[in-house]
Order: structure tokens, then sequence, then C-alpha cells
């Protein structure tokens, strides 16, 4: 039987902060009797067209992309309807999208709601003794808990850096038995590629996620930097490769439009994932079509899903009815989890879940625009998600992630 692990609102307040890019987010504090809990809410640049709505305010303060609508939404409606009421998440979430009454979360803003589900699941597990990553996993009936394989985003283009790459993201997947050992590797690779970069005069300045952010041409150009990398490092064999190419975001009319230029068709494009499947050490392909290309993504997973991890984000969107439509289509082998492309934790994990009952891994992820809440490193813990990716070893709101896993990791030990 799953606990319910009830807890009773005393009080919710909320403000506008500042994410990694300078850009206003919500933060919410809730109050029961014995503490108050915190959380705030991360946003995406290249963000899915099925995503939950993100309330902004518009007009002039910070080029329209203020809060306060959000905030006010959190402290006035939402913080009415549950002061001195006693909720589990489960009945929280239901209560917070009755009251918004949208099917994208449009009218109370997915950021405001998200803040307040957060806040409520570290009140929750807080008043019931546990830590956040157990309270997650007994959500989800779990009690034991695998923490994730880490990916590191090494190499930033697309909508997260000016380095004129097509493809978004270059992680590094460093194996090891620990997570504190797979960030050990991943430095250890961070450092000579930094080392590279200078050798080859180009810029170690960093994009959205802290990866590095060189005009390097080409993503060949790119993944034979890694390569060379990883060879210095001594870690050949060790890590491997993962990519974000966040297609739709060099999709137009039709074509793929790659560094340099160059377009290609869906199939080409398949064919040229293909290519770079054989010649590099890829293990896991995000994103490799426009969002809507069902029958692109079917075709590809067909073709490489019992070697590779084809996962899917902006096409998937955490949302629980394209889960399902991308399971009848063999669209993927893996779900990108973020919790605020659905708005609510309860549908997070029902998300989670459902990927699961289909035989998919787990892929939990933050957002280019981070804070430096690590809510998604207990997310990660405590669904036992495969993957976890929180950007480089680099800035504040990337790393705490990272150290939040070693601090689960010490105490899963003991
Ligand atoms: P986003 O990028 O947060 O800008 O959407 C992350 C991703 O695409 O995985
Ligand atoms: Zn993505």
């Amino acid at each position: 039987m799953l606990k319910t692990m009830p807890a009773t609102i005393t009080n919710l307040s909320a403000r506008e902060i500042l994410d990694s890019r300078g850009m206003p987010t919500v933060e919410v504090t809730l109050e029961t009797e014995h503490a108050s809990y915190t959380a705030s809410v991360p946003s995406g640049a290249s963000v899915g067209s099925s995503e939950a709505h993100e309330l902004r305010d518009g007009g002039e303060r910070f080029g329209g992309k203020g809060v306060l609508k959000a905030v006010g939404n959190a402290e006035g409606e939402i913080a009415a309807a549950l002061r001195g009421q006693t909720f589990d998440q489960k009945s929280l979430d239901a209560r917070l999208r009755e009251l918004d009454g949208t099917a994208d979360k449009s009218r109370l803003g997915a950021n405001a709601l998200l803040g307040v589900s957060l806040a409520f699941a570290r009140a929750a597990a807080g008043e019931a003794g546990m830590p956040l990553y157990a309270y997650f996993g007994a959500l989800a009936g779990y009690e034991k808990f695998t923490l994730p394989q880490l990916c590191f985003n090494v190499l930033n283009g697309g909508k997260h850096a000016d380095s004129g790459l097509a493809v978004q993201e270059f992680l590094l997947v460093p194996k090891a038995p620990s997570g504190a050992q797979q960030i050990e590797l991943a430095a250890a690779v961070i450092a000579q590629l930094r080392t590279l970069l200078v050798e080859q005069g180009h810029s170690t300045s960093v994009g959205d996620e802290g990866g590095f952010a060189a005009r390097l041409g080409t993503s060949e150009k790119a993944l034979d930097m890694l390569v060379e990398a990883i060879a210095r490092a001594n870690a050949v064999g060790k890590v491997s490769i993962a990519l974000d190419a966040a297609a739709s975001d060099f999709y137009k009319d039709g074509s793929y439009m790659l560094d340099g230029g160059r377009t290609r068709t869906a199939p080409e494009l398949a064919a040229w994932y293909e290519g770079l499947l054989e010649k590099y050490p890829l293990v896991s392909i995000e994103d490799p079509f426009n969002e809507d290309d069902w029958d692109s993504f079917a075709a590809f997973t067909a073709r490489v899903g019992a070697h590779a991890r084809v996962v899917g984000d902006d096409l998937l969107t955490t949302n629980p009815i394209r889960i399902e439509e991308a399971g009848q289509k063999g669209a993927v082998n893996t779900v990108l989890i973020k919790p605020n492309q659905i708005g609510t934790v309860s549908e997070a994990l029902e998300a989670s879940l459902l990927a699961r009952s289909k035989g998919w891994a787990l892929f939990a992820s933050h957002r280019s625009g981070e804070t430096t809440d690590t809510a998604i490193a207990d997310f990660a813990a405590g669904l036992s998600c495969e993957y976890l990716k929180a950007g480089s070893l680099c800035r504040g709101e990337r790393v705490c992630k990272y150290n939040r896993i070693m601090e689960i990791e010490a105490e899963l030990a003991r």
C-alpha cells in the first residue's frame, strides 16, 4: 500500500526571482505548522510546442518575460484555495489542475502550478521525515533507489549558445560505479577538452548549460574533439557520447538545416545519424527529428533502437497522452522527464511510470534556464531514472544538481 504522506498548508507565498539567464522565474514558499519549504521553477529555451504554458507578463519589464502574474496567481487565488487545508501530493495536484481549469495550464500558469506542487512535495517529505528522493520514490511505490547514469553537456549549440553548431548538446556519458566517480571522470575529460580548445585557438567561454560554446564549425568536428579529449584523459572505452539534436530548432519547411547551411531531408538526416553512430562512441540521440515527425522517429527507432537510446523530449513533453501515442507508434525507447513541461509533480510521475510500463528508460533533465533548486536530482534518484542530465561541471545552477547526487549517494551508502 502506498503511503499517503499528507501535509497541512498554513500559508503560501511566492516571488519573482531570476534564473541562470537573468530571466524572471517563480519561487514558492509553502508553510506548515512545523516549517517552511521553498521551491523554484526552471525554464527552457528550446521549448516543445506541446509543453504546458509558462505564464509571462508581456509588456516592458524584462522584455515581456516577467512572472508577476504567475506569482500573483500563486499568492492570490491558489493560496486562498489551499490555505488551512490538508492534501497529499495527488489531491494537491488535482486541486491545482481543477483551479486552473485549462488543458495547458495557461490560466494560472504552469510555472505557478509547478512552484506550488514542488514546494508541497518538499513540505510533505519534510512532514513525513523523509528525504525528497525517498518521498518521490514512495509516491511511485519504490523503496530501493538506483542512481542515474550522469550525462554532462560539454559542448553547447542550438539555442543555448552562439557556437553555430546546429546540434544543441554534446554530452559525455562516463561509465563508473558511482556518481562521484562519473563526475571525476567527466571532470578529467572536460579539462582535456579545455586544453584542446586553447591549443586550437578556440574560445573557452560557455553556453547556457555550462558547456563550451566554441565555434567548431560542424558536428563532426565537435565529436572529433570529444573523442580526442577522451583519449587524452585515458578514458577510451569508459566515456561514451550522447547528443541532443533538438532538431525542431533546425527544421524548416520540410528540411533540416545543419551546420554550414547544408539541408537534409528526414531520411538523409537519419542516414547521417546512423553514420555517426557507426563512427563515434555514441549511445544516445535525443530529438533527432522535428517534434511532430512521428514517422521519422518510429522508422529511426526501428533501425537503431536495439543498440542506441532514441530519446523523446520536444516530441513527448513529459505528457502522458503523447507518451501513449509514442508507445503505439514505437517512436522512441527513452523519455526525457522535465516536470515543468507538464506542470505538476503527479503528472511528471504519471508520465514516468507510463513510460516505464512500456519498457523505456527514464532520462531526467534540468532546463537551460535553471535555478539552484536541486529537486530534479531527487526526482532522478527517487524514480531510479536510468539517466540524468544537468549541464556541464560549470556554473552553480548546474553543479548543484551533481553535488546533490553525491550527497544522496553518500546518504544511501550509510
Ligand atoms: P531547454 O533545453 O531547457 O532549453 O528546452 C534542454 C533540452 O532540450 O533538453
Ligand atoms: Zn532536449
